[in-house]
Formats: C-alpha cells, structure tokens, sequence
C-alpha cells in the first residue's frame, strides 16, 4: 500500500491524519489568536495585518483551502474512527487505550468538536462574510492608516492607505454581549477540545510515553490555559469596557448605540 492510501485506509493512518491535521490547525488558530492580540495596540496594528493578509492574494487563497481541507480531513477520519470503534468495541473514540484516563474532555471531544464546528460557521458569516452585520460591513468600517504596517521590518501598508477598519469591526461585535458571550464560550469550549486532542496527537506520534504522560498532560493543560485567555481577553475586555474604543479608529465611522 502506498503512503496515501495506507493514511486514508489504515486505522494508525487515520490516526496520523488526525494528528497532521491536528497539528496544521493548532497552527493556525495559535497564528490567528497572535493577529488578533494586535487589538490591544493601535489600530493600525490589526488593520494593517489584516489588510496585509488580504494583499497576498492567491497565497491566502492558498492557506484558506489548506485550512478548509485539513478541517474536512480531520473531521472524516475523527467520524470514521468513531465509528469503527464502536463497532468493535461498542464504545467511543479513546476508550480503548486504557491508559489514558478517560478524562472529562476525552469523553465531550465528539461535542465540543460540533460546536467548535458551528462557531466557525458562525464566525466566518460574522467577521469574514459580513452576514450577521451586513448594514456598513466594509464600507463603514473604512480606515486610513496612519502609520505603516511593517512585516519584519518591511513595510507591506503604506501609511494613507484605506483598508478595512477590522478593529471597529470587532470591537462592535464585541460590544455585543450575547455574541461576546458566544465567542466566550466557544473558545472555552475549543481549549477543552484541545486539552485532549493534543494528549492524543502526542501518543499518536510516539511522545506520549508512560514516563513523560504527567508531564506532557500538565505542558498540554498549560497551553489549553494561556490560548482560552488570551482568545477571552478579546471580547471580555471589550465587553466589560476595560479596554476603551482608540479614538483612531472611531473617527471615520461613528459607533452605534451599544444595544
Ligand atoms: C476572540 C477571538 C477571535 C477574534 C477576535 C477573531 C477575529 C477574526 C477576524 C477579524 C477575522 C476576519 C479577518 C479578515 O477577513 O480580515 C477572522 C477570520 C477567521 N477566523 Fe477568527 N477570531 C477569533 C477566534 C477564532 C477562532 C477560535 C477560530 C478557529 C477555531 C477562528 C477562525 C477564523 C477563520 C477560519 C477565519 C477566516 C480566515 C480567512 O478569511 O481567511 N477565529 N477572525
């Protein structure tokens, strides 16, 4: 069997493709979450990266179907290896490795992968697509940047250059306090998904030894801690107020009523 089918076809394959998937989309999400910190400095900040993503073009189209297939991947072996086991076993995904205690988030991974899956949905209609607020999406949230947005050391934005003003348009979800709440919860959920989907990618690539489980299971906990605040930091703090709109980004486009 070649490499690709014994992936697609073998249970360790589907496995492995899992944790290859896994590992493509902590990538993302920790690179995402590092983008979006930008809010907390001047809005020239995530504009300019925003709008310096946007400028890749094809390369962003790219890394947008890398993204969407190794979702699609990840799901389909996660669904087949359920499946599978259940009619082995007559039990769940994991629960055959007895080992591993069958920990609160091993036992929901199923059903905080589902909503992790309807969060992204709903966060793509809300910030990419622009549906749950289409009244000035764009064009409202229009910003000039006034300084440049330099990418190691290379400027990629131009300071007088009109890009979407992401920050209004996130800080005005935010305000939100149902959204904000969803977004809360939804990334709560997300680091308990990761609490033992990373526990399982490291015993599927051989990390997981006997000695190191403990240790690994506490580095695992650590990082499910600091990327749940860091991603609640963002609506919290926009929420509750403690990080007050910057005056840059309000100027070309008044802020509604908070309702
Ligand atoms: C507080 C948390 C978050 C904030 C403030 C946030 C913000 C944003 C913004 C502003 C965009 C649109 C960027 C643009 O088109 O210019 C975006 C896109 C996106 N976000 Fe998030 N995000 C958050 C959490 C997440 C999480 C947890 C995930 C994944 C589980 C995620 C996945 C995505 C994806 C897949 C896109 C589409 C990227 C694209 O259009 O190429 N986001 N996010």
């Amino acid at each position: 069997m070649s490499l690709l089918a014994t992936l697609f076809r073998s249970s360790i394959g589907r496995k492995f493709l899992m944790a290859i998937t896994g590992v493509i989309l902590i990538g993302f999400i920790v690179g995402h979450l590092a983008g979006n910190l930008q809010i907390f400095e001047h809005p020239d900040k995530i504009n300019g990266y925003a709008q310096f993503l946007h400028q890749t073009g094809p390369l962003l189209w790219v890394a947008r179907i890398g993204l969407l297939l190794a979702v699609g991947l990840h799901i389909w072996a996660a669904t087949v290896l359920t499946l599978e086991n259940r009619r082995a076993r007559g039990v769940g995904y994991g629960a055959g490795k007895t080992w591993i205690r069958a920990s609160l988030s091993s036992r929901y991974i199923r059903w905080t992968g589902y909503v992790v899956l309807a969060f992204i949905l709903y966060h793509l209609a809300h910030f990419t697509l622009g549906i749950t607020d289409p009244a000035d999406f764009k064009t409202q949230h229009a910003y000039v940047m006034q300084h440049d947005y330099a990418v190691a050391g290379f400027p990629v934005v131009a300071a007088g250059t009109e890009v979407h003003n992401v920050y209004l348009m996130v800080y005005r979800g935010f305000q939100s306090a149902p959204v904000a709440i969803f977004y809360m919860i939804a990334v709560g959920l997300l680091s308990f998904h990761l609490l033992h989907g990373m526990e399982s990618l490291f015993q599927t690539i051989g990390w997981r030894s006997q000695t190191w489980a403990n240790v690994l299971r506490k580095l695992v906990a650590l990082f499910c801690l600091l990327y749940f605040l860091g991603n609640l930091a963002i609506p919290g703090a926009i929420l509750t107020g403690a990080l007050a709109p910057h005056p840059a980004a309000m100027a070309d486009a008044p802020m509604p009523d908070n309702n």
